[in-house]
């Protein structure tokens, strides 16, 4: 079993032998002796389980001994106190799991989908069989933030988080803004490094950051979150025209996870924000992710890394092994009231009462009024105008005007923009895009 002063080696089970499950295969081999002597007892993966046994796995020399698609003789296998969930997604991976939990085993995942659906059940389900769940790589790839949360930071009362939580679209946009690739080349690319999901609309929807939020949200505010309680709109709907416009006006933009605690109710969202050139969330580029955690004693901490990939992901698994192999974690999961399990259920606060900065740009006809017709919509939903920007057209023509608005609520905003799209000197939709400003601490 776990944590028995004992030098026999400890087994481990892998459930999926992908991007991440290939990583972490490649690290129990090339580091076996590292992590033998870190954890006072080697470490010995026994079985793996996936589709197809027939493909052929680089980073699985011992295939042929290793691998079933078998999920009875996986669960089966003798001594393999501990599960791997590099698989992902839900129904039959869930019952796995669910399965693995059942027999006392502990279970460490990569799984944000599952987690963010089914996490209440699951961390029940494992305090009742004794066993643990650990899911650093779940949030964030290869940055320890679940453990920066839950344990480094435990002394405080969180506030807030703003943070890059999906690899893929900071990796899109980065290609698009920095070396002018299409939308489409750049989606491909993420694919081909294996930051993205098996279904990349999860990606690019900002659902995987939604998902990411929801498990992030629940340790930080000690709440239990339902995935739906977090909006998300994605980077597939952003227009370059505007990526180029933000930035005239000195914003980057960045499909931002934003989660706050307010008089015990908590906002939740992720969405494409201009972030000012200056702050250093907008300088974290290509595959990285980023967390700023405002903690009440410790102000503003700020952590940075690989967010996605083989190795930076595994990273995140392996540390996780070691620290369940280790026996500390599943004591502290066992004794300690961290986990949503045991939570009351958050309560949210409505879309409409946000209030940001807002980008907006409708493209209106060149001629003399119709500034003053914006201008008095907006002014009438009581918006004030930061600043204002609109390149020469030819007289007559519709040219993109953008407006920068001060601090507005959602509510109010929405129905101005409204009221704009029925002006008849505007073509189309206005585009509105929030801009944020990170809190100061
Ligand atoms: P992947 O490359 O598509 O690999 C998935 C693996 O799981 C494959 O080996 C597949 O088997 C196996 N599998 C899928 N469904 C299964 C089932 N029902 N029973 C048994 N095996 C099954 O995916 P990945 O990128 O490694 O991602 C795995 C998990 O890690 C997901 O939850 C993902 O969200 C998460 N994650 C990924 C990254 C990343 O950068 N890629 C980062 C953090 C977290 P076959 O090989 O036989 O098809
Ligand atoms: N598809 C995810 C991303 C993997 O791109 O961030 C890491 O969770």
């Amino acid at each position: 079993g776990v944590g028995s002063l004992s030098e026999s080696p400890i087994g481990v089970g892998m459930i999926g032998c992908g991007t991440v499950g290939g990583g972490v295969a490649r690290l129990l081999r090339e580091q076996a002796e590292v992590y033998a002597a870190r954890l006072g007892r080697p470490i010995e993966l026994r079985r793996v389980l996936v589709r197809d046994t027939r493909k052929a796995r680089a980073a699985l020399p011992d295939a042929d001994t290793l691998l079933t698609d078998d999920a009875d003789a996986f669960l089966d296998t003798p001594d393999m106190p501990i599960v791997i969930e590099a698989a992902g997604g839900r129904g039959a991976v869930s019952e796995h799991v669910q399965r693995a939990l059942q027999a006392g085993k502990h279970v460490v995942t990569a799984n944000k989908s599952l987690l963010a659906a089914e996490g209440p059940a699951l961390f029940q389900l494992a305090h009742r069989h004794n066993a643990c769940i650990a899911f650093e790589a779940s949030c964030g790839g290869g940055i320890p933030i679940i453990t920066a949360i839950q344990f480094g930071l435990m002394a405080n009362s969180i506030r807030g988080m703003y943070g890059i939580l999906n690899g893929t679209c900071n990796y899109i946009l980065t290609e698009m803004t920095q070396r002018g690739k299409s939308y489409a080349e750049a989606l491909a690319e993420a694919q081909a490094a294996g930051f993205a999901e098996a279904d990349p609309t999860l990606d690019v929807s900002g659902r995987d950051a939604a998902q990411k939020l929801a498990i992030l949200a629940a340790i930080a505010f000690g709440v239990k979150v339902d995935e739906q309680q977090v909006w998300a709109e994605g980077i597939d709907t952003l227009d370059l025209q505007d990526i180029r416009l933000g930035a005239e006006l000195g914003y980057d933009i960045k499909l931002l996870a934003i989660a706050e605690q307010v008089d015990g109710r908590v906002s939740m969202r992720v969405h494409p924000c201009f972030i000012h050139v200056d702050e250093a969330i907008a300088q974290v580029h290509g595959s990285f992710n980023a967390l700023s955690v405002y903690g009440h004693a410790v102000g503003h901490t700020f952590y940075m890394g690989r967010g996605a990939g083989e190795l930076p992901t595994a990273s995140a698994v392996v540390s996780d092994l070691l620290n369940v192999a280790s026996g500390w974690y599943p004591q502290a999961f066992a004794r300690m009231r961290l986990w949503p399990d045991t939570h009351a259920p958050a309560k949210v606060i409505d879309a409409g009462e946000l209030i940001s900065r807002f980008y907006i740009r409708v493209n209106a006809m060149d001629k003399p009024g119709v500034m003053a017709q914006i201008s008095r919509v907006l002014g009438e939903a009581g918006i004030s105008i930061s600043a204002i920007l609109q390149h020469e057209a030819a007289a007559g023509q519709f040219v993109p005007v953008v407006i920068t608005t001060h601090e507005a609520q959602q509510g109010p905003l929405n129905g101005a923009i409204a009221q704009l799209e029925q002006l008849d000197v505007i073509e189309g939709r206005p585009v509105c895009i929030r801009i944020v400003e990170m809190p100061a601490g």
